[in-house]
């Protein structure tokens, strides 16, 4: 006879790393959990929320080391709940946008566990945002893209079609798009885009150790490489990248993070 399961598992949004964009929600459940299972781009700050007591496990991706298979979460998700009330399952960012959520929700659901999800403030958004770019803007089009440039990593994920994108979609946000560059901005010129569209790519946006450039897309490979841009990045690419307002830049925030970035 399998336990009785006592817990919820909540999936909750740690936001793109400065801590005041935790929501009140999401600080709330942190306080009370027994138990807080956390990915590699969460600051020791938001961790150190939850009560001395409470059993925190990493699952995150390690310098030189693969991430804890998906599985393995899952399954510790499922054990966790066994043994605490609240368990806070905390993903960067929002935890349906390119964060496996959705995948640990249907396996809470499949395992009896009760699931909830707590949104957070993608990195797509706040990352453009802390400097002053909107990603959407009356007179720079009408549509946005959040899109992967990790795709073909996972085989069970379609490719994505840029050089339709090149023209369907007034603004591109890629997220782990950094080390597939060439090949995106090749596609997105093949498929029509100008290659004097502006862009701009940002590095550990919201908090201490963010840097950013801008640059039409031509130059967009030689810019990240000449400055070394790495690992977490968001590039931004469309018109509304030049309706960056100066003024509304906001102070990245001091943060550790127990991980290493890249
Ligand atoms: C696995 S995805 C997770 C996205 C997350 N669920 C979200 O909603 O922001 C990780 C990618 O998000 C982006 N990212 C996350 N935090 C970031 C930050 N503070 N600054 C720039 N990019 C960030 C990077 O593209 C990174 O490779």
């Amino acid at each position: 006879m399998t336990k009785k399961v006592l817990g919820t598992v909540y999936l909750v949004g740690a936001g793109p790393g400065d801590p005041d964009l935790l929501t009140v929600k999401a600080t709330r459940l942190i306080s009370q959990c027994g138990a807080l299972v956390y990915d590699s781009l969460v600051p020791l700050e938001i961790l150190e929320l939850a009560p001395k007591s409470a059993e925190l496990r990493f699952v995150g991706k390690r310098r030189g080391h693969h991430s804890v298979p998906q599985v393995k979460t899952n399954k510790l998700l499922v054990e966790l709940a066994k043994r605490y009330e609240v368990v806070v399952r905390l993903k960067g960012g929002d935890p349906f946008v390119f964060g496996r959520g959705g995948e640990e929700a249907a396996y809470m659901q499949r395992n009896g566990v009760d699931v909830k999800v707590v949104p957070g403030i993608t990195a797509g958004i706040a990352a453009p945002a802390y400097l002053g770019i909107p990603v959407t803007h009356r007179f720079a089009g009408s549509s946005v893209t959040f899109v992967t440039g990790h795709e073909g990593v996972d085989q069970q994920r379609p490719e994505v079609d840029w050089r339709g994108l090149a023209t369907s979609s007034s603004c591109l946000v890629i997220y782990m798009g950094i080390h597939n560059l060439e090949y995106i901005v090749q596609e997105l010129i093949l498929g029509g885009m100008d290659p004097a569209t502006p862009s701009i790519v940002i590095q550990q946006g919201t908090v201490v150790g963010q840097r950013y450039i801008k640059t039409p897309i031509f130059s967009l490979l030689k810019n990240v490489a000449d400055k070394k841009f790495v690992s977490p990045s968001i590039v931004m690419i469309g018109s509304v990248v030049d309706y960056q307002v100066d003024s509304c830049f906001s102070e990245p925030a001091k943060v550790t993070m127990p991980i290493s970035f890249d």
